[in-house]
């Protein structure tokens, strides 16, 4: 073979030594329900409604549906189906469907949403046998159609924004009892899925007339807007522990969130897919495909825009919540506001974190937690993978190599620093270890097809799985977390739950047999066999939550409720947000990884999930010098920062490098910390508004068409709209400014240059440079005094950048509390500030003036940019105190520094200024 060939062949063989193994994967042809739904495409739909049934009362509507066979003249009833169509507060409908008598029950997830949805009205307003007509308070209206059945949803101007069942694609399966003959069970692999119900799966679909794209279903690496998945598979939503995933692709991942966003300059609104199956979901942009219908769409006055979505679940029932938004963040908030907001973080958790399978010793971190003092170097938390535990036995300390937790977790919080570990979800099953034997005793494993606790592979061998459904089984798990009964913890360490999709090394799609048991709570009494139980089927997607909750539930009451807690998870599902902080998973040490961690977490941040990060560095493989810097660069303005990799990688903590890269990633971290407090006030915001902390530009720019497929820069709150550096090499980066038509100002955070919105330029980059804009209008509060800890700065001095837009003014906030309690809750202990400037004034007052907390910190400096005529005075005003300012111009005079106004943060002040 000439050399060349030799050559290629060895390319070859490297490429594939790396890189997912597709063939433990299904695709949708691999998977019996993904392809009997998606090949159902009757030209009518069978199901019709029968409106002399419909039961109207104050909140919702109850109409039987039935399935008609349309080859019988009579149109003889096959099935009998309840619809239930309710209203909700906050523009929200739902929409229900099941059997009448469903022969098992069909499983509704337990820990989505946050506590009943709030009813909102729901009237009739008309009534024909062919259709019903339903209004909420708002007056957004639904209108059914009763042969063949369809459910529209109009917005407020009465055009219809979310369609259901026009394309037929409704479906119900009804299970039925197995016959001698019929064969159930179906195989992946020489994996057997017994699949004793037979079939139970659901489908809909759902169309956005007018969307220009959809977001949303995260976890996949592709790009924010969903692509058309005609020519290839759907989208999966299934979790699972995917080694070496590959990108740009709609493979099932760790997380599942079955939330859709349709949008377009008109409105957006939101469709959320109520189901813990496995689902698929297709999606038919009319951009891609339907030249005809988009031209005749055109002509009757549309905008020739439209997208189809798909979803197909393989059991439980039709539950769609539907979002009438109208805007981009009128939809997120509805779906934080069904399924809850991040609890206010711990500070340090927004600092950053230090990772690594595995720091190996007590030594190991000592050396590694002095090294950042040595290099000067902030650092919040320093974590520990598996190998801390005895052979992987959580709860346990392999006391070889950590003979004194207590003293190592309390030689870091003398500097104000904390400890992470980790707890995955397996249990190693070995004789004398007192979880296993305690779970076994009680019966809390969750059991295989047969009744037997199941047991797979997992990192410790043999494993079992905690049945979590079962109420007692949780609570015995929260109990786990006890400072008595997991010595060597205190309040200061928190946890990381892993591997909870949970993973299963030696089954099916390495996650846990679709036939296993999980306790059934709302079982019929005395029931046996198929309605006794739940299968994992059913619950799958859920899982990962029940033992967050597990998690987060155990660390509250360890302190009982006095401490707030961090938790890391890498299965995800709706509602997640209310437990963990989530992470990309096991990513690479390559170019590309780093550009697809903006939009994976921008997608899980629309879905809720705005605590989100990907590995710093990458997982597998080692990055160089300028891949690491560019990381550590990217990761300081994305919410959860944390650096991590595997334990067959070379080690690569910021000082393993060249100097000048150690100075260039110092410098990042140190960025970080500089705004640690507007990230906590970001994050605090999320509490109360329920939006994402990292948004994409759509989300504040809904109208410019431009941004709407835009995913390699986002923007932090309203505030920061930040485009890392993502190749090699770069000399410049095309950055889009949104905002030409509002006339939005943007201003480079290192130089101050002000640039009027006007789409993309080209932002010169040289290795240091991190592409980071202020909004004109808007006031961010810095802290310059970097320490090793973001504890060891609370009562620091402010800065505030204050960046006009055209009108000359801006508004920012601040939140201020202990950082750690939940007093800011209890006793309204905190500080919710507000500045705002107006050409004359920058005044501080209090949000909530009920609310206080003593902080020491104060205004050291304030930085007014993009000022057109510089004020000759300035004066601070403070209860008694009124005192002349210093004042210095720069950058030809468009940018004035106030020096030391000295103004407390406990009581209101104002700056004022003359000309
Ligand atoms: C898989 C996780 O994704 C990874 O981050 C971790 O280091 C290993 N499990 C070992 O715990």
């Amino acid at each position: 073979m000439k050399p060349l060939g030799l050559l290629l062949v060895g390319l070859l063989v490297i490429n594939q030594s790396i890189g997912v193994d597709k063939k433990k994967f299904k695709t949708c042809s691999q998977s019996g329900f993904c392809k009997r739904l998606r090949d159902f495409k009757p030209e009518r739909s069978q199901y019709v409604a029968d409106f002399t049934s419909a039961k109207i009362n104050e909140n919702y509507v109850l109409v039987d549906v039935n399935t008609v066979d349309l080859k019988s003249e009579q149109k003889a009833v096959l099935d009998k189906y309840v619809l239930k169509i309710s209203s909700l507060a906050d523009s929200t409908f739902r929409v229900e469907m099941q059997e009448v008598e469903p022969l098992y029950g069909r499983y509704t997830p337990m820990l989505t949403l946050d506590g009943a949805p709030k009813p909102d009205t729901l009237t009739e307003v008309s009534k024909s046998s062919d259709k019903l007509v339903l209004e909420n308070s708002k007056g957004h209206r639904v209108e059914v159609y009763a042969d063949p059945l369809k459910i529209e949803f109009l917005d407020l101007e009465g055009e219809t924004a979310v369609v259901m069942n026009e394309n037929s694609q409704l479906l119900v399966e009804v299970p039925r009892e197995r016959k001698e003959h019929e064969v159930f069970t179906e195989t992946f692999n020489s994996y057997h899925d017994s699949r004793p119900r037979g079939n139970e799966a659901v489908s809909l679909d759902i169309g956005f007339p007018e969307a220009y794209q959809v977001y949303g279903i995260p976890e996949h690496t592709d790009k924010l807007n969903l692509a058309t998945t005609t020519s290839g598979d759907p989208y999966r939503l299934f979790n699972m522990d995917v080694f070496e995933y590959e990108l740009d692709s709609r493979m099932g991942l760790y997380g599942a969130v079955p939330v859709m966003y349709a949008h377009s300059p008109k409105r957006t609104v939101g469709v959320f897919w109520h189901n813990a199956a496995e689902t698929w979901v297709d999606v038919v942009n009319s951009a891609d495909t339907n030249v005809v219908s988009s031209i005749v769409n055109l002509v009757t006055g549309g905008s020739g825009r439209r997208v189809d979505a798909r979803f197909l679940s393989e059991a439980n029932a039709i539950d769609v919540f539907v979002l009438m938004g109208d805007t981009p963040g009128d939809a997120f908030r509805q779906y934080t506001t069904l399924t809850g907001v991040a609890p206010l973080p711990p500070k340090f958790s927004l600092g950053y974190h230090q990772c690594r399978w595995n720091y190996v010793d007590e030594n190991d971190v000592r050396g590694v937690d002095e090294n950042f003092d040595v290099h000067d170097i902030p650092v919040d938390v320093i974590w520990l993978d598996i190998e801390y535990t005895q052979g992987k036995k959580y709860f346990t300390w392999d006391y070889s190599k950590f003979p004194r937790p207590l003293e190592m977790v309390g030689n870091l919080t003398a500097k104000g620093r904390k400890m992470v570990i980790i707890v995955d979800t397996h249990i190693k099953r070995e004789k004398g270890y007192f979880v296993h034997e305690e779970l076994t005793e009680k019966g809390f494993y969750i059991t295989d097809k047969d009744g037997k606790d199941y047991e797979g592979w997992c990192w410790p061998g043999p494993s079992s799985y905690i049945d979590f459904h079962k109420p007692e089984a949780t609570k015995y798990y929260t109990e786990l977390y006890r400072f008595d009964r997991f010595p060597g913890t205190t309040k200061d360490v928190h946890f990381w739950n892993d591997m909870n999709e949970p993973s299963v090394f030696n089954s099916a799609e390495v996650t846990m047999p679709r036939d296993c048991r999980h306790f059934k709570e709302s079982a019929p009494e005395g029931a046996t066999g198929l309605d006794s139980y739940w299968e994992n089927r059913h619950v799958h997607n859920e899982y990962g939550n029940f033992h967050l909750r597990g998690t987060y539930q155990g660390m509250l009451d360890r302190t009982d409720g006095k401490y707030r807690t961090f938790l890391l998870t890498r299965a995800v599902f709706s509602g997640t947000q209310r437990f963990a902080a989530v992470w990309t998973g096991d990513n690479m040490a390559e170019w590309s990884h780093l550009a697809a961690s903006v939009p994976m977490c921008l997608s899980l941040g629309v879905a809720g999930i705005s605590f989100c990060g990907a590995d710093i560095g990458g997982f597998f493989k080692y990055p160089d010098a300028e891949l690491m810097t560019r990381w550590y660069q990217a990761g300081a303005y994305q919410p959860f920062y944390r650096a991590h990799s595997h334990i067959e990688t070379k080690r690569r903590e910021p000082w393993l490098y060249d100097e000048a890269s150690m100075k260039l990633q110092r410098e990042a971290l140190r960025r970080r910390y500089t705004l640690i407090d507007f990230w906590y006030t970001l994050f605090y915001e999320h509490t109360r508004d329920g939006l994402p902390v990292m948004r994409p530009l759509f989300q504040e720019f809904p109208k410019e068409e431009a941004v709407f497929t835009i995913d390699d820069q986002y923007l932090l709150g309203n505030k920061l709209l930040v485009r890392p550096v993502t190749a090699s090499k770069a000399r410049s980066v095309p950055v889009y400014l949104p905002g030409k038509d509002t006339g939005t100002v943007w201003y480079d955070v290192d130089t101050y240059q002000r640039h009027l919105a006007n789409g993309y330029i080209d932002q010169p980059v040289n290795i240091a440079k991190i592409p980071v804009y202020q909004r004109g209008g808007t006031i961010i509060a810095r802290k310059e005094r970097v320490r090793r800890a973001s504890s060891l700065m609370a009562d620091d001095p402010y800065t505030l950048i204050v960046a006009l837009d055209s009108d000359n003014t801006a508004v920012g906030t601040i939140y201020i509390d202990d950082g750690e309690t939940f007093e800011f809750e209890k006793s309204n202990a905190y500080i919710y500030g507000k500045f705002e400037f107006n050409g004359n004034e920058l005044s501080y007052s209090f949000i909530d003036p009920a609310s206080t907390y003593p902080s020491r910190s104060w205004l050291e400096r304030v930085v007014v940019v993009g000022l057109r005529a510089p004020p000759r005075a300035a004066r601070l005003q403070q209860a008694a105190r009124s005192d002349p300012l210093h004042m210095t111009l720069h950058e030809g005079n468009g940018v004035l520094v106030v020096r030391k106004p000295g103004a407390t943060m406990t009581e209101p002040w104002k700056i004022q200024f003359s000309y």
